[in-house]
């Protein structure tokens, strides 16, 4: 039996689009924070004896699509064992799922370090990146602890997250709605790269932004790093929402977050806001001034103490002790 800890990341410059989707190879390379909030804990072990992988998510049994992509990974995983025994697999999250608050980042690369440990292999940092990207490609990112740049690659031995060393960051996540997002991101994905006129753009500036991002982390400068943060982040809304039929994550209070933030800005708290695909908010910040973002943003949005979420730099995926 192993159990494993992983916790959400948020892109500063974001993953949107597969060259191989079977693969998970992105378009572009990506770059982001694990955070401190919300993890997700997973326990797996392998059954001989049984017929089919048994899945819960807290506590009630998982079907459909969902366990049929747990499955497929797990049988990844098999395959480079070299074992067949299906196995027993119980994720608690505490994250509201498919909420655009990368529950699938958290969740597969804690799967995949409880499944890599549970079947006998020993993978370093790197292969249990390439490993968590199989599942779902942000998910490598949530095997690095704090900032972590998943370099695009060329082939499945390329593409990888590791760590990237910058001035310590914090966020604020405002969270406008923890329901279902109505398009996920693996389908918003195809369609954007399928009928988005700016896909193409999308791909050849992020390159160019993940370059600057790079360049900005290594002189610790704060300003521009935020700047990239919010540009890259409505880039992407931009090509999604050129899309046949039209997605549009944003809602009119996730706009107002944006508007928010360059208010803080212009009164001299320094906070850029990205967003995800879905309607929640994430304000970037330097680490030191996540009370004063959070406390600014309630008194000039209204929004409860519980929806909006202090974080820091956490770790990456890890093992635990069943009891943890
Ligand atoms: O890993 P996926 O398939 O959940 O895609 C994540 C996409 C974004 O969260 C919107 C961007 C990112 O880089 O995390």
């Amino acid at each position: 039996m192993s159990t494993a800890v992983a916790h959400p990341n948020i892109a500063l410059i974001k993953y949107w689009g597969k060259r191989d989707e079977d693969l998970i190879l992105p378009c572009t390379g990506s770059l982001s924070l694990t955070l401190d909030v919300f993890p997700t804990t997973t326990t797996l072990t392998a059954d001989a004896d049984a017929a089919a992988d048994a899945i819960t998510f807290d506590g009630a049994v998982a079907t459909g699509s969902a366990a049929r992509r747990i499955t497929a990974f797990l049988d990844l995983v098999r395959a480079q064992a070299g074992i067949t025994a299906r196995a027993r697999v119980d994720t608690r999250n505490s994250v509201p799922t498919g909420a655009g608050l990368a529950s699938s980042a958290s969740g597969f690369a804690a799967l995949a370090v409880a499944a890599a440990d549970a079947y006998g292999l020993a993978l370093d940092e790197r292969d249990l990146s390439r490993l968590a990207r199989r599942g779902s490609g942000s998910a490598c990112r949530s095997v690095i602890s704090g900032t972590a740049v998943w370099y695009a690659g060329t082939d499945d031995a390329t593409s990888f997250a590791e760590p990237v060393a910058g001035p310590a960051l914090g966020m604020v996540i405002a969270v406008v709605d923890a329901g279902t997002k109505a398009v996920s991101s693996r389908e918003a994905m195809r369609r954007t790269r399928d009928t988005s006129p700016y896909a193409d753009a999308w791909a050849t500036a992020t390159a160019a932004d993940l370059d600057e991002m790079l360049a900005a982390f290594g002189r610790a400068d704060v300003t521009a790093i935020g700047e990239l943060t919010e540009s890259n982040a409505l880039r992407m809304h931009a090509a999604i929402m050129a899309s046949r039929p039209p997605i549009r994550y944003l809602t009119p209070q996730s706009i107002a977050l944006f508007d928010a933030a360059a208010a803080l800005r212009a009164d001299g708290l320094d906070a850029w806001a990205t967003a995800d695909a879905g309607p929640n908010v994430v304000l970037l910040c330097r680490d030191g001034d996540v009370a004063a973002v959070r406390d600014a943003l309630r008194e000039r949005t209204g929004l409860p103490a519980d929806r909006l979420i202090a974080a820091h730099a956490g770790p990456g995926a890890r093992l635990v002790p069943a009891s943890d």
